[in-house]
């Protein structure tokens, strides 16, 4: 079993959940992409790591490039507005976009996105989200495509999820401590 760190609660997607739930997303992909070589963009920094496993799992071409964005900065609540802080280097028009993202928590990060990319003419724009957060009495602003998983609302860590830029390394997602961020 992974050896807790000391500054996660508890468990909520182990190292064998992730592999099943991006191999599922990258079947999916494959399925609805073939012949359409999608331009896959991660948004830095957070989905770094599900887009590396993703990529291997979408057994089609495809392509891969990079944006940073950030909206959180070193605190728990997203500061509200969305910073790009490295664009990307292919150009969008006409092409099949495939937005890989860590987490849908507000859905500020994903509505600022699409609409920054949409205006770059591409063919077709959809998310790929490895997790959703599930807040109470709250629909998200943006319906991904594809939906890896629901987490409950709370700080979760891991998986390329930080908080203040730490555990971002964790091979799983977790509940981290509300004693660490209060
Ligand atoms: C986090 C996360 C998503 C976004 C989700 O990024 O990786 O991109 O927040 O939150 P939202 O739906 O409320 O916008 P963050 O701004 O922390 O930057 P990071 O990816 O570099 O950690
Ligand atoms: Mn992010
Ligand atoms: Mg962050």
């Amino acid at each position: 079993a992974t050896q807790l760190h000391p500054d996660v609660e508890s468990v909520v997607l182990s190292e064998e959940d992730i592999r099943g739930i991006v191999t599922r997303m990258g079947d999916e992909i494959s399925r609805d992409y073939a012949g359409r070589n999608p331009l896959v963009v991660t948004v830095l920094r957070g989905a770094f790591i599900f887009t590396a496993d993703l990529l291997r799992a979408i057994k089609v071409p495809c392509e891969v490039d990079f944006m940073a964005v950030s909206s959180y900065g070193n605190g728990v609540k997203s500061s509200g507005v969305v910073r790009i802080v490295k664009d990307l280097d292919t150009k969008v028009q006409g092409r099949d976009v495939i937005i890989a993202e860590d987490i849908l928590d507000s859905g500020l990060t994903l509505s600022y996105l699409i609409k920054l990319l949409q205006a770059r003419q591409p063919n077709s724009i959809e998310v790929a989200a490895f997790s959703v957060k599930d807040i109470e009495g709250k629909q998200p602003a943006v319906e991904p495509r594809y939906v890896g998983c629901h987490v409950p609302d709370a700080f979760v860590v891991g998986y390329g999820l930080d908080f203040a830029e730490r555990y971002r390394n964790l091979p799983y997602v977790g509940i981290l401590k509300p004693e660490v961020y209060s």
